[in-house]
Parts: C-alpha cells; structure tokens; sequence
C-alpha cells in the first residue's frame, strides 16, 4: 500500500509515522507536511530512511493532486491543533483546517483514493460535570473555540463529499492524547518541561475541567483497524476511559518527579473553557475489535516522563519561546 499521511511531522503523525515503519513493511509511506512551528524533522529522525518527506502545505492544491494520485490511501492528520492559539489568531485554523481539508478532499475526488480523516471529541462541544453522559457518534456537532469550529467544519466537508461525490471516506474522533513526541504548548508535556526547567507547573483556573485521556499508540492502533476494516461513510469515536481532572493529572505529573503535589501554580482560565469530554468508543470496539493497551494511567505517564528527561535535545530548543507566549497571556 502506498499511503500518504498529512501532518506526520506532528505528533500523532510522528508516532503513526514510526509504528507504522515498525509493523506494516509492506506500506511505504509519503509524509506531506508544513513543517509549521508544531513539525519537526527530528520528529521523523528515526525512520527517516524508510519514508519520503515532502515539505509542503495542504492549500498547494497542485502538490496535493500529484501526492494523492501516487497514493492508494491518504490519513489526513495534518491540521493547526492547540486551542490557544486558535483563541489568539483563528485565521491559520480557517486555512489549515477548512481550505487544507477541501484540497485533500478534492484530490481523493478526482482521484478515488480512500480517505481516513482524523478529528477530535471537541467538534461535540463539552459535557457537565458530574454526569455519567459520554459522547457518541450521534451527539450533536456543538463545537465552542475556534479551533474545534473548523474541525467541525472540516468534518461535515467529509460527510458531504462521501455523500454527494461516493468519496470513500470515514472519520475518527479521538479524545486528549498523550505520549512522547508531543508539543510542550500541550498541557502534559508543558508541565514536565516547566518541572525539568526548574519552573513551577501551570494550571488553567482551579483545575477541575476533565480530559479523557489516551497513549498516543491506542489512537494511532485504532486509526490502522478503521483504515482496514472501517465502513465507508462512519464516523468511529476513539477513547481509551482515561477521564481525569487537571488538578489530579497535574499532581501525578508532581508525585511521579518526586516533587510535592501542591508545588504549581494557578493562573488565568483559557477563555470559553470546556468543562469535560467524555468518549464512548463502544462502536469501535464492539465492530471493529479494537481494544487499547496503555491502560494504566500512571504506567504512560510514567514513561512519557522519562521520554520528555532523556530527549532534551528534542524539546529544549522550543521551551523559552513557549513560556513568553504563555507570560504575555498571563498563562
Ligand atoms: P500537531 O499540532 O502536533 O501536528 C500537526 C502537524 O500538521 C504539524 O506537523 C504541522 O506542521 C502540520 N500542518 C499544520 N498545518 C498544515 C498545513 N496547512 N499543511 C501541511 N501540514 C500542516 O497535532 P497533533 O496533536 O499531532 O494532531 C494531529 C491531528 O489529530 C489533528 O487533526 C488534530 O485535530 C487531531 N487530534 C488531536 C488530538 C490531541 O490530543 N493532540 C486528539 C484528537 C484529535
Ligand atoms: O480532546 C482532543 C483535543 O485535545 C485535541 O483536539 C486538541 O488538538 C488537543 O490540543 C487537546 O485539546 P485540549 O485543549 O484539551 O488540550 P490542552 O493540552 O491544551 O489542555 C488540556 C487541559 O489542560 C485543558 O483543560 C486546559 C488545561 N491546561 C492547559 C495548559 C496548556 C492547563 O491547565 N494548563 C496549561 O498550561
């Protein structure tokens, strides 16, 4: 299989990138990525002679064309990721997520190549706290920043293409991950950066909104079995039943480096916050027999940890420049 993976100089790519070299030798792989801020070369370091590398954007419709009509199949994770920023300046978010995913659209068009989209649990919108409710493949699309209002955009251009054009598309919406490779904007990572720079952790207002967390890996085994055996046309919700507050993450992230669990501080609340998300993934497991692996929170967080201490090459460069963004915001 030739396929091209879009944003697989990011972090999800990266390790699907890498897993994918590992266990599937019979796919060669072609990464078309920006190389944004949030991309790395090192990222793909380790597999750098097993793949080809095109640096390039999503809304080059031309390089889009050519790349998918050498492909038999295209994951698209490439997209402008971190809330934050949308808050601060949406228009890369319009023209990443919306124009970029027309231009891949178009292309499996033209070309009748398959299409796994990758989205997130935020095109929902959030839930309340305290309520045994998760999200489903039928929860209405409410989406709150302007991040998650173009990845809602960007989903209903799939549907619409699968529906109109037979685009053999399908779509998965995966809840907060974690694990080596990851951004330190991102709240995990940010956090045992700022406790391996001699910083004091971060936590947006008193901690309490809920994240369901997932090890990167379980996103990445879950996307390859709906590429292999998904149904055209489904969408398929990707959790791993990690739901955790904030403040309890952020006091393991403290306990498992040996640091006293109230050593951080409290700083202003991200504008619009969502309270909690929440997946049922029953469909996926139940059609497709897809089951996660890191099922012990601490174990991932553990050795996320100890990726982050022994690959300060890959991280330190950025860190400065993160926490003056983060400063001028009072964050
Ligand atoms: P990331 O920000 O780490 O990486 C995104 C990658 O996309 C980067 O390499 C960047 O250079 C590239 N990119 C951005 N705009 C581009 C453009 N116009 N053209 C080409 N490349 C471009 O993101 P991530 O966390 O790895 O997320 C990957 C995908 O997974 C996204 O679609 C995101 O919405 C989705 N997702 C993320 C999470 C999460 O917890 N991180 C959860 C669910 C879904
Ligand atoms: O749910 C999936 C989504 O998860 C993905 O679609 C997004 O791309 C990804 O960035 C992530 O979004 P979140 O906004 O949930 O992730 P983030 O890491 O930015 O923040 C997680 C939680 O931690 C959130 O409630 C805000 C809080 N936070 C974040 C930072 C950076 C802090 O308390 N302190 C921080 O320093």
């Amino acid at each position: 299989m030739r396929l091209l993976v879009t944003g697989g100089a990011g972090f999800i790519g990266a390790n699907f990138v890498h897993s994918t070299v590992r266990e599937r030798p019979d796919v060669s792989v072609t990464v078309l990525d920006a190389l944004t801020y949030a991309g790395s070369r090192e990222s793909l370091a380790p597999v750098a002679d097993d793949i080809r590398l095109v640096e390039g954007d999503l809304a080059d419709e031309q390089l889009v064309e050519r790349l998918v009509a050498e492909s038999d199949a295209v994951a698209h994770f490439a997209a402008e990721t971190h809330v934050d920023n949308a808050l601060a300046d949406p228009a890369p978010f319009l023209r990443s997520n919306v124009i970029g995913t027309f231009s891949v659209l178009e292309a499996v068009r033209r070309h009748g190549v398959r299409l796994h989209h990758v989205s997130t649990d935020e095109v929902y919108g959030d839930l309340p706290l305290g309520e045994d409710v998760r999200f489903t493949e039928s929860t209405p699309y409410n989406p709150s920043s302007p991040y998650s209002a173009t990845k809602a955009s960007a989903d209903l251009l799939v549907r619409a293409w699968v529906r109109s054009y037979g685009v053999r598309a399908t779509i998965s919406n995966c809840s907060n991950n974690y694990g080596p490779y990851q951004h330190i904007e991102k709240f995990i990572p940010r956090q045992i950066t700022n406790i391996l720079t001699g910083r004091r952790p971060k936590l947006y207002g008193a901690g309490a909104n809920v994240r369901d967390w997932i090890h990167v890996e379980d996103h990445n085994s879950a996307v390859w079995r709906i590429l292999d055996g998904g149904e055209i046309g489904r969408t398929y919700l990707i959790g791993a039943d990690g739901e955790r507050d904030n403040l309890s993450v952020l006091r393991m992230i403290l306990q498992l480096m040996d640091r006293d669990p109230d050593d951080f501080d409290h700083v202003t609340d991200r504008a619009g916050h969502d309270l909690r998300y929440a997946i049922d993934s029953g469909a996926l497991r139940d059609e497709l027999g897809w089951a996660p692996k890191h099922t012990d929170f601490a174990d991932g967080l553990g050795s996320t940890i100890a990726w982050y201490r022994d690959n300060e090459w890959w991280w330190a460069p950025l860190k400065e420049r993160v926490e003056a963004g983060y400063a001028k915001r009072g964050q």
